[in-house]
């Protein structure tokens, strides 16, 4: 993007992200934004109102958890497939970090609020980007596979409080990331797919911090609401995130995420 767009205000740049289509230019966008937000070219929070879902690319074809392709096998089909899914899964988190600021950013939080989470955004969109170098370099494109509809929904389950947003994207969804994260790169390695373990690498370091910021932030908001964190956050789960979590969890990430195991633990499925 040559011409450089101004904004009056945070949530209403938030909103130009959610509202770009092409998957190339909102990871640009997004990253161009968090720029102007540590250069101080934005400096107010102002007000806006997200859409309630984000503009998104014609391509991919979005389909239905059940309709989704089968992965068989292995080679080059299955390393593209694996790297089209993981791009998706960036593109839906650049929008989710957007709309956390929109919807639920103002002046009754910090400035290191806002900061967190202008840098999710921004890290979001180098991973997006850099998964669709990937497949670039493989000969194919962001866009060419279908991909998972649904991904949104956790943001419509979480629209009306930010804890409960918190609990479920940071605390749930990302928390899972670095469960499975060691595995892939592990496999990825296997196979001698040095240029994806390294972004998975990448992907999986900022990962730890978003989860970080998700606890960082579940705590001070229960804090000041005088609740307790941990079974708040079960609470939360059970009422707004539809199935159990997954265990084995990758405890010494989460646990440098400062994500205490007496939170989640209790939710593992068959516990
Ligand atoms: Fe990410
Ligand atoms: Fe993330």
């Amino acid at each position: 993007m040559s011409r450089r767009r101004t904004f009056e205000s945070l949530t209403e740049a938030a909103v130009a992200v959610l509202e770009t289509a092409p998957a190339d230019a909102k990871a640009d966008l997004s990253r161009a934004v968090a720029a102007m937000w540590r250069d101080g070219s934005i400096a107010e929070i102002g007000a806006a109102r997200p859409p309630d879902r984000p503009a998104r690319p014609a391509r991919p074809r979005l389909l239905m958890p059940r309709d989704m392709p089968r992965r068989r096998g292995g080679g080059p089909a299955k390393r593209i497939a694996f790297l089209h899914a993981i791009a998706h899964i960036e593109l839906n988190a650049i929008d989710l970090a957007w709309d956390l600021i929109a919807r639920f950013a103002g002046p009754a939080l910090p400035r290191e609020f806002h900061d967190d989470w202008v840098r999710v955004a921004d890290e979001e969109a180098r991973h997006f980007s850099l998964l669709a170098g990937l497949l670039e370099d493989a000969g194919t494109a962001y866009g060419d596979l279908p991909a998972h509809d649904g991904l949104w929904e956790a943001a419509c389950e979480t629209a009306d409080d930010i804890l409960a947003r918190i609990a479920i994207v940071p605390m749930v969804l990302e928390a899972r990331g670095l469960d499975t994260a060691p595995g892939a790169i592990e496999r990825l390695g296997r196979a001698g797919d040095e240029a994806s373990v390294r972004v998975l690498e990448i992907i999986a370091r900022d990962e730890e911090t978003h989860v970080g910021f998700g606890v960082k932030w579940f705590d001070r908001l229960c804090a000041e609401r005088g609740l307790d964190p941990a079974d708040t956050f079960r609470e939360l789960v059970r009422s707004r995130f539809k199935g159990a979590l997954k265990p084995p969890f990758a405890e010494a990430a989460r646990e440098r995420a400062g994500f205490p195991k007496s939170y989640y633990e209790p939710l593992a499925a068959g516990l």
